[in-house]
């Protein structure tokens, strides 16, 4: 039983010594962040930068647990699928038919409450968007795409 027990800490301290490479730039906004393409007001901003941002940018701001294994390993999963998906920072570089397509999406998405992830908000209370939050960045969106299509 001792033995058992041994062999799960040491693995657990070996896999500490595996750790992926971090999401983070240490440049300015770039010139492809959405803020630089739109007229993005503040309270939106925000709302994007707290709650999407983590998973949505080239920048991420690590916890202190998020250095621990297995957790590093399944956060920056996330981050990479998130990124790969929609990238904030690199909004500028997308089409204006992906962006029309993209903004669509986080209108469903917001709005059936499936982003931020909740395994996300769990450990980011702060991050869950409030239902006028939620309303903001839709009437946003309209906004935008009704600008777009003129
Ligand atoms: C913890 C990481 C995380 C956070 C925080 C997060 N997302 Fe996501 N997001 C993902 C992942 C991962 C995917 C890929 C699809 C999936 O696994 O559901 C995704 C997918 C999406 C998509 C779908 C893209 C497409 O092309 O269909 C949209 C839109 C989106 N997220 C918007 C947001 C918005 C808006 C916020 C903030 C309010 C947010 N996300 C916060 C991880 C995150």
């Amino acid at each position: 039983m001792k033995n058992i027990l041994l062999g799960f800490v040491l693995i657990f301290l070996l896999i500490q010594i595996i750790q992926p490479a971090r999401n983070i730039d240490y440049g300015q906004v770039p010139s492809t962040d959405i803020s630089k393409v739109y007229k993005l007001p503040e309270n939106v901003q925000s709302v994007l930068r707290n709650s999407c941002y983590d998973c949505h940018s080239n920048s991420t701001h690590y916890p202190f647990y998020s250095y621990i294994q297995p957790l590093s390993y399944y956060l920056e999963k996330h981050i990479k699928k998130g990124k790969e998906e929609l990238n904030f920072n690199e909004w500028g570089s997308y089409s204006r038919r992906k962006q029309t397509n993209k903004l669509e999406s986080i209108v469903n998405q917001i709005k059936q409450k499936k982003m931020p992830l909740t395994s996300y908000t769990y450990l980011h209370p702060e991050a869950q968007l409030s239902e006028k939050q939620i309303e903001e960045i839709v009437r946003w969106i309209e906004l935008t795409q009704a600008e777009n299509e003129k």
